[in-house]
């Protein structure tokens, strides 16, 4: 199995995976085996925590060179150009490492291999669809995102973070937040994540006071498409970061169970994943770290949000592959949706999972029967019910039915038999209840009355005159016929 990038179209050609160069270093599980168990990680990708300001400290005198990227639905994020990226990292040359030296330089149109780099420099298709749904989360008020404690998995060019620190910087919210960054390559933390969070902020700063903060004396040039990173610029970065209660936290190395160890103590309640579920090898680690992480945060809710292609074709991930995994994993503390988009010729998804860690423990434990005064007599009462009270009572009842069927009321198996096979909604008959003799009696009822109608106004009416009567037409006949009249040369041959 293997998965490669070119880098020839280098802003959005993220399909460009096939199957010819990764060896995979890591075990598979079998069916009954914890992924998280089983996968093995390399000592030199165990992951790793690192300091925001000493990454920013690296970027210093860096000019980065940006642009800013319109979402489906018309949201704007800046992101650091590629090309910016390889010529720091050709600048820098020795003090990088050799391995991607050699992928993003040399190799311009490099396959990248796994367990070296996994395609975190590129920003790809499905995170644009992520920042969408973000900002209709914030603006839904779906999950308080703006004072939840994050986490980017697989972040790459952390689009959906970057999107999220823009947003919070506009609105001037002041609650706690964090975001935990995390991607295989530490050289993506440093080249990439971090000057995109940095533009993002950097955009929200008014435009003198950006002017003040990236330029001095000897670096007097100031250009609509770069950022200089000064010292500055870092620390008036570092003291917003904290009058607006945001920490960022930098994590480095693989996922498996020593990352979520790593990540455990930041209580995270929403994560963010982009493209990540491409690989069969890696996707019940996803999978398995969503759910573990979401409940060892102890948090009452949390949320994961997954934007994938349906289908990554060559290396075998897919969304379908992801839901049957989460599901089989999942309890009733989970909740999966998915919603397709389709724009292009390459279907995308996005798929969210709410966790209801406070909710779901109590109705499991205690999960009481439900009042026949509640459920009773539904068929006739379901229609004029609120949509909300429906939904309470599916839920409620999706909750007593996990229970043996049993050990459910006579009430409750009839009130689930009619919201499973009931009609109503799409299964609504055509014609309600004694509607079709309606019908029958009103169209009976015109007709009778349009022949009573007709046979009134002939009988108003005057006689026909006399030529039209039979004995009249006879007689022109015969008179006709004693002149030869001639239907094809007409009358005048009568005369
Ligand atoms: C295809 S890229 C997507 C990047 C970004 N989320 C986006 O949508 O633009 C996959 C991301 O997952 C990360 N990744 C893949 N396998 C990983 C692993 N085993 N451990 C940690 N991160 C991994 C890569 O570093 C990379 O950033």
């Amino acid at each position: 199995m293997s998965f490669a990038f070119g880098f020839t179209n280098e802003d959005l050609s993220d399909d460009d995976l096939n199957g010819n160069n990764t060896k995979i270093e890591t075990t598979q599980t079998s069916q009954n085996e914890s992924a998280l168990d089983t996968f093995q990680v390399r000592p030199e990708h165990q992951p790793q925590a690192h300091s925001l300001n000493q990454i920013l400290r690296t970027l210093e005198n860096v000019r980065l060179t940006l642009d800013n990227y319109t979402t489906p639905n018309g949201h704007i994020v800046y992101r650091r150009e590629l090309f910016d990226v390889k010529h720091q990292i050709m600048m820098e040359d020795k003090d990088v490492s050799s391995k991607l030296s050699e992928l993003l330089i040399e190799r311009n149109d490099a396959d990248v291999q796994s367990n070296v780099y996994e395609g975190g420099f590129k920003s790809w298709e499905c995170s644009y669809d992520a920042v969408d749904e973000i900002h209709e989360i914030i603006d839904k008020n779906r999950f308080p995102v703006f004072s939840s404690s994050i986490l980017e998995l697989g972040c790459g060019t952390a689009l959906p973070s970057s999107f999220i620190l823009k947003q919070k910087f506009e609105d001037r919210n002041q609650q706690a937040m964090s975001i935990v960054l995390s991607d295989f390559n530490y050289d993506v933390l440093r080249l990439v994540t971090v000057p995109n969070m940095l533009i993002n902020w950097a955009s929200t700063l008014p435009v003198e006071e950006l002017h003040r903060l990236t330029t001095d004396d000897v670096n007097c040039r100031f250009e609509n498409n770069e950022v200089l990173v000064t010292e500055a610029l870092i620390n008036e970065f570092g003291r917003q970061l904290q009058t607006l209660n945001v920490s960022l936290i930098l994590v480095s190395g693989s996922w498996g169970r020593e990352f979520n160890n790593v990540v455990k103590g930041n209580k995270i309640d929403f994560i963010i994943s982009s493209e990540t579920i491409y690989s069969t090898t890696t996707l019940p680690v996803v999978a398995e770290s969503i759910k573990d992480i979401l409940e060892k945060a102890g948090t009452e809710h949390g949320l994961a949000l997954i934007a994938a292609k349906n289908i990554y074709f060559g290396v075998g991930g897919s969304v379908i592959e992801f839901l049957t995994y989460f599901n089989s994993i999942k309890d009733s503390h989970f909740k999966v949706e998915s919603k397709e988009i389709v724009d292009s010729s390459l279907r995308r998804s996005l798929i969210s999972i709410g966790y209801d860690g406070f909710n779901s423990t109590v109705a499991k434990s205690a999960p009481r029967t439900l009042s026949n005064a509640y459920i009773g007599n539904l068929e006739s009462r379901w229609t004029t019910l609120p949509k909300e009270d429906q939904q309470t009572i599916i839920e409620e009842l999706k909750t007593r039915m996990e229970l043996p069927w049993k050990e459910l009321s006579p009430a409750e198996k009839k009130a689930a038999y009619y919201i499973s096979f009931g009609e109503w909604g799409p299964r609504r008959p055509l014609y309600a209840p004694g509607e079709k003799s309606q019908i029958f009696w009103i169209v009976t009822g015109c007709v009778v009355g349009s022949i009573a109608l007709f046979a009134g106004i002939k009988s108003l009416a005057k006689k026909p005159p006399a030529s039209l009567n039979r004995e009249w037409q006879e007689k022109s006949d015969e008179y006709l016929k004693s002149k030869n009249a001639n239907p094809f040369s007409g009358y005048s041959q009568i005369q």
